[in-house]
């Protein structure tokens, strides 16, 4: 028997299939369907820019950022000696295929070289020498990367965790008191003034630290510090943040005249604070319909949100690639695994994908 299909049937075939699920876009990409909005982009390490991940990068995200790559201790372990490989196999990778590259970061408290503290006796430095150190490095860095990185995270989480605290008592602190935070964004305008410079820290939404934030912002952009934007990181949870924080987060940053960009986005399918347990709880780490559910609904809302703002949000920055490999998996309870990106542990779309990119 013979089947004829007609113009006309073929035209109701090629309707139907969204209504069936059948996507007809699936040559689209991620950032495809944002393109009108902002950049979309991945942390990524340089073991994954060959195979199925690199084809993952390519079809769904239009920036990157080194997830450890340039960090100053990896990239800058003996004050003598930079180690470049891996941060220029990303930036080569990047410009090879049009990406967009973040920067991350220039000065942190963490995966930083103790050397950098410390003179030739093993004795602390002093203020002048460490500002010369951190005026070193960052112009090293910037320099190497001017005009193919178009922003960087210069300073991050520099706000205390304790809340009746300003700043974060780091080394840097100790030693420099805040000026180290207005100089590191100085130290970066001078190597490269064309670059987007921002501070990036977590829990921006939650009122008090967001607060925090703010003063510390207020302040730089007073002085007439370059600095041209605010980093939310995005570490949030199915439970957080609500609407309202995150839309009072994005206008009272705004409001001082600087750019918003989501820089490390993941949701974890466990509560923030219970995380801190740091022996493995009776609960089963199974991503359960309903927990899928609740992660579908968070991402739903604030992509939502992310669309209304998009005359100031600009860049949407995702933590790792996929759910097959996320810092979060044995962080901070070792050998939990969690979900917290779009994709999934074969590198598929999952259903929150479909949301996101539903509207
Ligand atoms: C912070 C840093 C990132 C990364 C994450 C955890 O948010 O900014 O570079 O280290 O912690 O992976």
């Amino acid at each position: 028997m013979r089947y004829i299909i007609t113009k006309s049937m073929l035209c109701s075939i090629l309707l139907l299939l969204p209504i069936l699920g059948i996507a007809q876009t699936e040559s689209k990409g991620l950032h495809d369907y944002y393109q009108n909005y902002f950049p979309i982009g991945a942390a990524v390490s340089h073991r994954s820019l060959t195979g199925q991940e690199a084809n993952l990068i390519l079809k769904h995200f239009n920036s990157i950022t080194p997830e450890n790559a340039m960090k100053m201790g990896p990239i800058h372990p003996q004050e003598d000696r930079y180690f470049w490989d891996d941060a220029d196999a990303i930036v080569n990778f990047a410009q090879a295929n049009h990406l967009k590259v973040r920067g991350h970061n220039l000065c942190w408290h963490e995966q930083t070289p103790s050397w950098i503290f410390k003179d030739k006796n093993s004795s602390t430095v002093s203020k002048a020498e460490l500002l010369k150190r951190l005026k070193d490095h960052i112009t090293q860095v910037v320099t190497r990367y001017k005009g193919k990185i178009y922003a960087w995270d210069v300073v991050n989480e520099a706000i205390a965790d304790d809340s009746l605290t300003l700043l974060r008592n780091t080394p840097w602190l100790q030693i420099c008191g805040e000026e180290f935070i207005a100089k590191a964004f100085e130290y970066a305008h001078e190597a490269d003034p064309n670059a987007r410079l921002f501070y990036n820290d977590y829990n921006t939404e939650r009122p008090e630290k967001r607060e925090r934030v703010y003063k510390l912002l207020k302040k730089l952009v007073d002085a007439h510090v370059p600095i041209h934007g605010v980093g939310l990181q995005g570490h949030w949870s199915i439970y957080e943040p609500t609407e309202n924080e995150l839309r009072t987060t994005i206008s009272k940053f705004s409001s001082l005249g600087l750019e918003v960009q989501i820089t490390e986005l993941d949701v974890s399918i466990y509560p923030w604070e219970k995380n801190k347990r740091d022996k493995k709880s009776q609960e089963s780490d199974a991503f359960t319909p309903s927990l899928e559910q609740k992660q579908i609904d968070l991402y739903t809302t604030v992509f939502k949100i992310f669309r209304e703002y998009k005359n100031e949000i600009t860049g949407i920055t995702f933590w790792n690639i996929s759910d097959k490999h996320t810092w979060l998996d044995s962080y901070p309870v070792k050998g939990r695994k969690n979900y917290p990106l779009l994709f999934d542990q074969n590198l598929k779309p999952k259903k929150v994908y479909w949301e996101v990119v539903k509207f």
